[in-house]
């Protein structure tokens, strides 16, 4: 249906037809669900009609070939111009096979692998009627108290962009019209989620427009390079105003200026949220504001279709921004050409055969072994596979390890740490005990963990946060491993043995009572569906850890925020003329967090050597090849990742001390050495000054490399006018 067509269909709706579209419901309103069309409970609530419904345009969390054309069968019998539903629902990290989460996924610095779990998903879930995804979320986080954390990429704005752009090409792939087993994009939350205030969810936000722009903006961008379709709204307030209704961020800074014209969705409640927010009497007003900054499709609140209509009647609200709205919409229908297969992928052959697949497995394996990183290590790993193992923890045979937002992915799936280790030892090798729940701990746990750690060679403590306590509405304010896990290290510690700690969490942990407790300590984040197999892996040497940290992990919650890319200040602490007193510190802790962005070791050593430039001095017009020799001085291969790093010495605006400007994973044999060589141009130079112009400046720049944020070689360079 052409673009012609679309608008004599616009033309031939009603004004209630037009409103419904912009409606999205969850799946419980709708005839055709498994637990749909009750008229009772929420539906009385919210006002909605039936009518309402049939003209609806879109549902909410619905999955599965057979329901999904229940629900569109009946909804196309119902709708008077057979107007298909959109299915929307939240395919994050993965749909049945789970991955990692993203906070994880961004550790692996794979953006190939990262590309393909979502292109497993996408397959997955449009195999199971699924027709767009709310993902990738890109919010840049720097405060671990935050429960999103986990659903983010990190604390760098460029490699979040870069993992904005692998995540929207693995669910869109090239073109949505002609690949039905992929599905549309929605990045969010637009704007600036994760800055909420103390690290509280849904809390004000509150910075400058530079900082937005500088720091928070260029993710949500580079996935609308990469023709993300969809954008939705954050909860937050932005410059003092919800984002939802914000027509400055949604109609100047998101549609003229950054060129979106595909959908913008509220998030879930949002729109109805700006009466405790404060800038809306009452619902009317709220749908006002909301449809005037551009929110095509309002979900899960009914301002639109009890509102807009008396609005439009009133003369407040002109229709042509309805018809705005319901075109996008129908644009996007028609893309994944839905008027003409309102089923599209919806398939139970292909879903039996591909969901949860042996290949999807392994490839979550993979990527779960990539994700974690490797803190410390003091000769106790890689075990060995005639040791005796103690497996001892909360997490020791816990399925919670797929993480928030792993909506279908089911724990009795998941392979636990146990059943991985079971793959690797036999059976009279390893003792396994829970030793404390999360939260709690008795006097017979730890007797039974001592009494099965008794006559072992090496502990291994698989402990962790439960998945709840990240995710959306999981923050804390004391981000310490539980206390009763701190107390069954303590116990354990008694037997004098070797002691190896895996975490599973959503979020960087003050792990002070774990990391200076034991010997050795593998961050597994949440690993997904084959998380046990992968820590095994990884734990009995049959993989080496490559995981490097995208987001700092604090000494303590009175850092935060902590972030590698922060400013020098007028006192920074350790400068050569620095005074011991009046200078930027804490006087209880250290300035700089216990693990630092970038940070993660290995069973091998990677040693730098080499540095050299190109030529010291560079143009606007030419550019600047910086290289360096990495070698590997261990006794077995592993993979390095080498980051490039600049600092611009001396701006308008003050500048951070480090930007992540390029980086490449590599693998290196044993007594390997690869010469690393990475390109620096002009516009990588470029930041948005006090006027919010986008330019570089001449001068000073120092280029850092190396294996992390913290130890990288340097050399100085200069941007000539
Ligand atoms: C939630 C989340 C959003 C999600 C939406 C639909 O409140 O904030 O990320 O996509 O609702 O489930």
């Amino acid at each position: 249906m052409k673009e012609q067509k679309l608008t004599s269909l616009v033309n031939e709706m009603t004004l209630d037809e037009k409103i419904a579209q912009l409606t999205q419901l969850a799946t419980p309103f709708f005839k055709g669900a498994s637990d749909g069309g009750q008229i009772t409970g929420p539906m009385a609530d919210m006002g909605i009609t039936d009518e309402m419904i049939e003209n609806a345009g879109s549902v909410l969390g619905a999955s599965g070939a057979k329901e999904v054309k229940n629900i569109q069968r009946k909804h196309l019998e119902d709708n008077r111009l057979g107007i298909p539903l959109l299915v929307m629902s939240d395919i994050v990290h993965g749909y049945k096979t789970i991955f990692p989460v993203p906070l994880g996924i961004g550790c692996s610095w794979d953006l190939e692998l990262a590309e393909k779990s979502a292109e497993i998903a996408a397959k997955e879930a449009s195999a199971s009627g699924v027709h767009v995804t709310f993902a990738p979320m890109v919010d840049l986080v720097r405060d671990p108290r935050w429960g999103r954390v986990m659903e983010s990429t990190g604390e760098d704005p460029y490699l979040n962009s870069e993992y904005a752009r692998a995540f929207v090409r693995g669910f869109q792939g090239n073109d949505l019209t002609t690949e039905k087993d992929r599905v549309a994009a929605c990045v969010k939350h637009f704007a600036a989620y994760g800055a909420a205030e103390g690290g509280r969810d849904y809390n004000t936000v509150d910075m400058s427009e530079r900082e937005l722009r500088e720091n928070y903006l260029p993710a949500y961008q580079a996935a609308l390079d990469e023709g993300c379709e969809m954008v939705m709204t954050a909860f937050n307030t932005v410059f003092g105003i919800p984002a939802t209704g914000n027509k400055k961020l949604m109609r100047s800074i998101l549609r003229e200026e950054m060129g979106f014209d595909g959908i913008l969705i509220s998030d879930w409640g949002a729109v109805k949220e700006m009466i405790p927010h404060g800038v809306a009497e009452d619902e009317k007003e709220a749908a006002l504001k909301a449809l005037t900054a551009g929110v095509d499709i309002e979900m899960m609140t009914s301002t639109y279709v009890k509102y807009l209509k008396a609005l439009v009647e009133e003369g407040q609200l002109d229709e042509s921004l309805i018809d705005e709205a319901v075109q996008r919409i129908l644009t996007l229908k028609e893309k994944l050409g839905l008027f003409e297969n309102p089923y599209r992928g919806a398939d139970e052959e292909l879903e039996n055969e591909i969901v949860m697949s042996a290949a999807h497995r392994e490839a979550s394996r993979e990527l779960a072994a990539k994700s974690a990183v490797l803190l410390k290590n003091e000769g106790v790993l890689p075990l060995k596979k005639d040791q005796k193992v103690a497996l001892i923890g909360p997490f020791a045979e816990n399925g919670d390890i797929l993480g928030p937002w792993s909506w279908l992915g089911s724990k009795e799936d998941a392979v636990t740490v146990k059943e991985g280790f079971l793959q690797k030892i036999d059976p009279s090798q390893l003792a396994v005990a829970k030793g404390s729940d999360i939260e709690t701990i008795t006097e017979e746990q730890i007797k039974e963990a001592l009494e099965a750690a008794n006559d072992a060679d090496v502990i291994v403590l698989a402990l962790g946060e439960d998945s709840d306590m990240s995710g959306e509405a999981g923050c804390r304010a004391d981000i310490k491993l539980l206390g009763a896990q701190l107390e069954l290290i303590q116990r354990m510690k008694e037997l004098g043995k070797p002691m190896v700690s895996v975490l599973f969490n959503g979020r960087p942990l003050d792990l002070h009572g774990v990391w200076d407790q034991t010997d050795a300590v593998l961050e597994a984040w949440y690993p997904g569906t084959e998380g046990g197999a992968a820590i095994a892996d990884l734990l009995f040497g049959d993989r080496n850890p490559s995981g490097r940290l995208t987001m700092s992990f604090p000494y303590s919650a009175g850092q935060i925020p902590v972030y590698y890319n922060h400013f020098n200040t007028g006192r920074p602490k350790g400068a050569p003329d620095a005074q011991e007193r009046y200078v930027s510190q804490y006087l209880d802790i250290p300035n700089s967090p216990l693990f630092p962005f970038g940070f993660g070791l290995s069973y091998t050593e990677f040693t730098y050597g080499g540095m050299k430039l190109s030529r010291e001095k560079m143009t606007c017009e030419d550019s600047l090849e910086i290289s360096v020799t990495v070698t590997n001085s261990g006794s077995v291969s592993g993979e390095e990742v080498v980051q490039l790093y600049v600092r611009d010495v001396s701006g308008e605006v003050v500048r951070p001390l480090k930007e992540l400007k390029d980086f490449e994973k590599i693998k290196l044999e044993p007594g390997e050495s690869k010469e690393v060589s990475f390109i620096i141009r002009e516009e990588q130079l470029r930041y948005h000054h006090s006027d919010l112009t986008f330019t570089s400046d001449p001068g000073t720049f120092i280029a850092y490399i190396g294996g992390n944020s913290r130890d990288a070689m340097e050399k100085s360079f200069t941007l000539l006018k």
